[in-house]
């Protein structure tokens, strides 16, 4: 089950961490030698179920939808976007607030798309870190 997998049980200490900061206004991921945590792990998982067919594999965008790593929106911008909703004249992006399968994981889609703006992560499916 993913909602069982243990986040943040210690794992970034150490030298291969690339970046565990707070959730207050840091870094959501955290990968270690390459490897990403569960929750960036499952925000790719999510991403690629939902977003990326408009977005583009891997965030970067696509011919009629903006990167959304390129230029990431701050993590309070970014859940009220996808829990409302965006549109672009004609372009309508539902909001995913009733989505049992996105509403409960978007600062973990975050997390995924974060690493990604920073460089931290690149294209292609992530390695997990063993829970
Ligand atoms: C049906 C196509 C579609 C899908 C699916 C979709 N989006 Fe969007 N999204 C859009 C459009 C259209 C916009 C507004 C125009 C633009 O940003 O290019 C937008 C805008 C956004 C923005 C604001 C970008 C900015 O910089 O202002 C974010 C964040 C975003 N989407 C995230 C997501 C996430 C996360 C998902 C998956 C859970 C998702 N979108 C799924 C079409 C889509």
């Amino acid at each position: 089950m993913l909602q069982s997998w243990v986040i943040g049980c210690g794992l970034a200490s150490g030298s291969g961490a690339a970046s565990q900061e707070g959730v207050d206004g840091g870094k959501l991921y955290t990968i270690v030698d390459g490897k990403v945590d569960a929750r960036t792990y499952n925000g790719f998982r999510r991403y690629h179920a939902g977003c990326n067919h408009c977005h583009g594999p891997d965030g970067v965008g696509s011919t009629f939808v903006s990167s959304l790593v390129d230029r990431l929106l701050d993590i309070a911008a970014f859940r009220r976007v996808v829990r409302e909703g965006q549109s672009n004249g004609a372009l309508v992006m539902k909001g995913f607030a009733d989505d049992p399968n996105f509403a409960p994981y978007i600062d973990d889609i975050y997390a995924y798309l974060q690493a990604r703006a920073d460089g931290a992560l690149g294209r292609g499916r992530p390695t997990r870190l063993e829970p």
